[in-house]
């Protein structure tokens, strides 16, 4: 694909509830591309609590008929969606570019990276629900059974607009949850079409429930005591409100995959090229947008001024442009305020003693003009504590390379932040490896590979500041799940475990 028509008609937003779209009278918003402000994807309604709460009503109302259904009839839903899936690749992922301004060539890869998802959610299908355990008592069989928690609010970034809500959306269907779906307020055209095909798919009335807004929607449903699983992916900030809020309800679950600060180790025995290659991708891929985006590369001193030679070399020939142009690199940041966020950061590295090594800057000409275009800003700073620019998530192309001396340095360094979500390491040792493994807080680890591009079958998620333990993708299924024990006697009186005494 080299450059694609844009010819398009707006998208009409509406809420979709209880099996119905919604034009809401209320107020709208629209939702233009950041490559191209005149590209207009469409006009969405801004959802009202009101809404939320009709939303999660009818969520409640499909929960009973859905868990009931056939795990393998609920499956076959999602046999049904993957083909779809197949059949869109190309019109989603030119919508999403659009959109959310990845390059078309990342934009491909996210649907497949949902069409995973979907095949993986349809092959679990078949598999087992719990397990079967010995007990002390030889007439006694007990089981464990995994059965769904209700209603599940989906909560989603702008970033991974269709992957993330899959990985949510999927398990918890299949498992036997419904849901109520609000996209971020960035991609809601990307959100509006996840819905479009699960209905084309013949997902039930109120099992899948879509309402778009802002966080004043998001905080309407997380309020709803009848919502009894939060799935968010998003800020800390958010992330923390959203627990905050729901420490008033006795079994809220919330799965919370926020920020980070994630990095690549390179360290002194590191193939150079690949090293470089590595560093690249984990910094500059999706703008330096993704969750797991490295926003430091550590790299032993002996390699660092050969490394930063190459590195920059290699930044300087970074293509950016349109994302329907599969030729460039990367795209645009999201919107003007990415752009201010990125710009202010770039601005507190200097004043906090940065080498500059590419004085990365808003791009300003041509047809960048009409859109949210940065080029890299790359320095060089020795580790501090207290230097914010090297503990914050900044969420663009902004890259510190820090000079370390010795592995022990290494690792103190990449657990100084208050995140820990993903770590790439290159080195030839497998003793560094194993070191790092352990020593290292993070929840994604990569050797000798980039620090982005997780796999759907295995779990995403973090530690500390970046999540909670209830992993995203294949690992969710935790989350919108609770585990029950079952303990049947097929004797003719009651024996009781642990010696206990069944006279009565
Ligand atoms: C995100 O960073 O928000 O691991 C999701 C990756 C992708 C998913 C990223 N598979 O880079």
């Amino acid at each position: 694909m080299k450059s694609i028509e844009r010819t398009h008609t707006p998208i009409k937003g509406r809420h979709f509830i209880s099996g119905s779209w919604i034009d809401s009278s209320s107020s709208t918003f629209p939702s233009t591309s950041p490559a191209n402000h005149d590209d207009v994807i469409g006009n969405f309604p801004n959802g009202t609590p009101q809404l939320a709460e009709e939303a999660v009503a009818a969520a409640r109302s499909a929960y009973p008929a859905w868990r009931r259904m056939s795990r393998i009839h609920r499956a076959d839903l999602f046999d049904k969606l993957a083909q779809i899936i197949q059949r869109e690749t190309d019109s989603l992922a030119i919508l999403m570019a659009r959109e959310a301004g990845k390059n078309v060539t990342e934009c491909r890869a996210e649907v497949i990276e949902g069409l995973h998802m979907v095949q993986y959610v349809f092959g679990t299908g078949r598999m087992p629900v719990g397990d079967i355990i010995a007990s002390e008592i030889a007439e006694k069989d007990a089981f464990v059974r995994r059965k769904p928690w209700g209603v599940v609010a989906v909560i989603t970034p702008w970033n991974f607009p269709f992957a993330v809500p899959l990985w949510m959306l999927g398990p918890s269907l299949l498992e036997g949850n419904t849901a109520v779906f609000k996209p971020s307020e960035d991609t809601p055209g990307v959100g509006q079409r996840i819905v479009e095909i699960f209905i084309e798919a013949g997902f039930p009335v109120g099992t899948i429930n879509l309402i778009h807004g802002d966080g004043v929607v998001g905080e309407a449903l997380v309020r709803n005591p009848e919502v009894n699983v939060v799935l968010f992916t998003g800020s800390y900030d958010v992330g923390k409100r959203i627990q905050q809020i729901s420490a008033e309800f006795p079994d809220r679950i919330v799965a919370a995959e926020m920020g980070s600060k994630s990095a690549v180790i390179v360290c002194d025995d590191a193939r150079l090229d690949l090293a470089v290659s590595a560093g690249i991708i984990s910094a500059f891929k999706t703008s330096g947008q993704r969750c797991v985006s490295a926003g430091r590369l550590l790299v032993a001193e002996k390699l660092v001024d050969a490394y930063v030679e190459k590195f920059i070399a290699t930044a300087k020939k970074i293509r950016i442009g349109d994302p329907l142009d599969s030729t460039n690199f990367t795209g645009p940041v999201i919107n003007e305020a990415a752009v201010e966020k990125v710009t202010r950061y770039n601005k507190l590295a200097r004043e906090e003693g940065a080498e500059i090594l590419l004085d990365g800057d808003r791009m300003t000409i041509g047809d960048h003009a009409k859109g949210c275009y940065m080029s890299p800003f790359v320095y060089r700073l020795k580790h501090g504590s207290k230097v914010r620019c090297l503990r914050e998530e900044v969420f663009g192309p902004h890259l510190a390379i820090i000079p370390f001396a010795t592995l022990d340095d290494a690792i103190r360094i990449y657990n100084d932040t208050d995140y820990g979500l993903s770590l790439g390491l290159i080195t030839e040792s497998y003793r560094t490896m194993r070191t790092v493994r352990e020593e290292c807080n993070f929840g994604m680890g990569y050797v000798n590979l980039p620090c982005i591009g997780a796999e759907v079958h295995l779990p995403f998620g973090g530690v500390k500041k970046s999540g909670n333990g209830h992993p995203s993708a294949a690992g969710l299924v935790e989350a919108v799940t609770h585990k029950i024990a079952w303990t049947v006697n097929h004797g003719t009186e009651i024996k009781m475990a642990q010696g206990l005494t069944a006279e009565v």
